[in-house]
């Protein structure tokens, strides 16, 4: 594959994800390029062969058997039916890493990416993962629409504000990897950058206890170097935590309305529906609709709790669109999908 991969200017494999997204892309190249190869060349016979040999003589009319026809585009449509079937057998590779996975939050804004890691813990342009253990990014955008790029694992992801967009990985050995921001979002777009640290299981259990590991220092250093700020920001925007969620849900008088289990025997019973179990259920509204309760169907009941009334509940609930910043109403969905029996891992988009 690394041939291949010097051809085309690709960058290199960061795990073996990677390998199978080239594969595709060499395979699906290679077919393209013999079937121009061979057009070109059958052009190029028919120009010969039926080139005009004397003034005014018309060309011969000529009609195509049916089975020809037929078998031709059979040809080419099982062609892009194969390709379609890999391609989808990868993106479900790509969607479910499989075993319990180490989760963490990813704020975009304007000009920096925030993770939150599953301790509460928040670190300002590099992404610290564990190898060879399934990561589970949920990305959000406070602001405009960024797109997290780490080409070397061939991860993508758009960061849309409002929307919650998980991307599960796994990196099999210890390295770093640039991050970029693929969508144009501004002046400083291009200086967007951040980096990917995996460690080793040393080194991980090493950060995790609060001491200094080289390589996390090293991709800060190289950041400040080239004038990334990743320092004195972290308090501004809150981490991402199902505790601080929990704060928050009391501050904004969430509780008031919603039960989250912690009161015993609350009574009168409050006139929200309840926040516990509710992670992961099927809700119907008072239209017939029905949808899941993950962070996408939350996030907009926040913001627009009309959209979506749940049937047998009056529609009393305000917006709090503009009232919380991105992390918060993160948090607040962390800590109703802490009520859950199980933190539910549900791939829904
Ligand atoms: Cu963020 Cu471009």
């Amino acid at each position: 594959m690394d041939w291949f991969r010097r051809l085309v200017h690709l960058p290199p494999a960061g795990n073996e994800m990677a390998n199978q997204v080239d594969m595709l892309h060499l395979l699906v190249l290679f077919v393209t390029v013999l079937g121009s190869g061979v057009t070109l060349l059958v052009a190029g016979y028919f120009l010969i062969k039926y080139r005009a040999r004397a003034p005014r003589r018309a060309t011969r009319r000529v009609v195509a058997p049916r089975w020809l026809e037929v078998s031709l585009a059979g040809a080419l449509v099982t062609l892009f039916v194969v390709w379609w079937v890999l391609g989808f057998r990868q993106y479900l590779q790509l969607k479910h890493v499989g075993g319990e996975a180490y989760e963490v939050h990813v704020v975009a804004k304007q000009w920096m990416w925030k993770f939150s890691e599953p301790d509460g813990n928040t670190s300002i342009g590099v992404l610290i993962v564990p190898r060879n253990r399934p990561v589970r990014l949920t990305i959000t955008s406070r602001d405009v629409v960024h797109s997290m790029f780490v080409p070397p694992l061939r991860l993508k992801a758009d960061a849309v504000p409002g929307r919650y967009t998980t991307l599960p990985f796994r990196a099999p050995q210890a390295a770093s990897w640039p991050i970029y921001c693929a969508e144009y979002c501004g002046l400083s777009h291009s200086r967007m950058l951040g980096r990917v640290v995996v460690l080793s299981d040393d080194d991980f259990a090493r950060y995790r206890a609060g001491k200094p590991v080289k390589p996390v220092e090293r991709a800060r250093n190289s950041l400040e170097k080239s004038g990334i700020r990743l320092r004195n920001v972290a308090n501004e925007e809150g981490e991402v935590t199902a505790a601080t969620g929990q704060r928050l849900a009391q501050r904004f008088g969430c509780l008031v309305c919603h039960d989250d289990g912690r009161d015993e025997s609350p009574s009168p019973p409050k006139i929200g529906p309840t926040w516990t179990h509710l992670y992961g259920t099927l809700r119907k509204s008072e239209s017939g609709e029905m949808r899941i309760a993950d962070s996408q169907y939350l996030s907009e009941s926040i913001r627009d709790p009309q959209s979506h009334v749940v049937a047998g509940f009056p529609p009393t609930m305000p917006t709090y669109q503009g009232q919380l910043r991105a992390a918060q109403e993160a948090s607040i969905i962390a800590y109703i999908r802490s009520l859950a029996p199980e933190a539910a891992p549900l791939e829904v988009d």
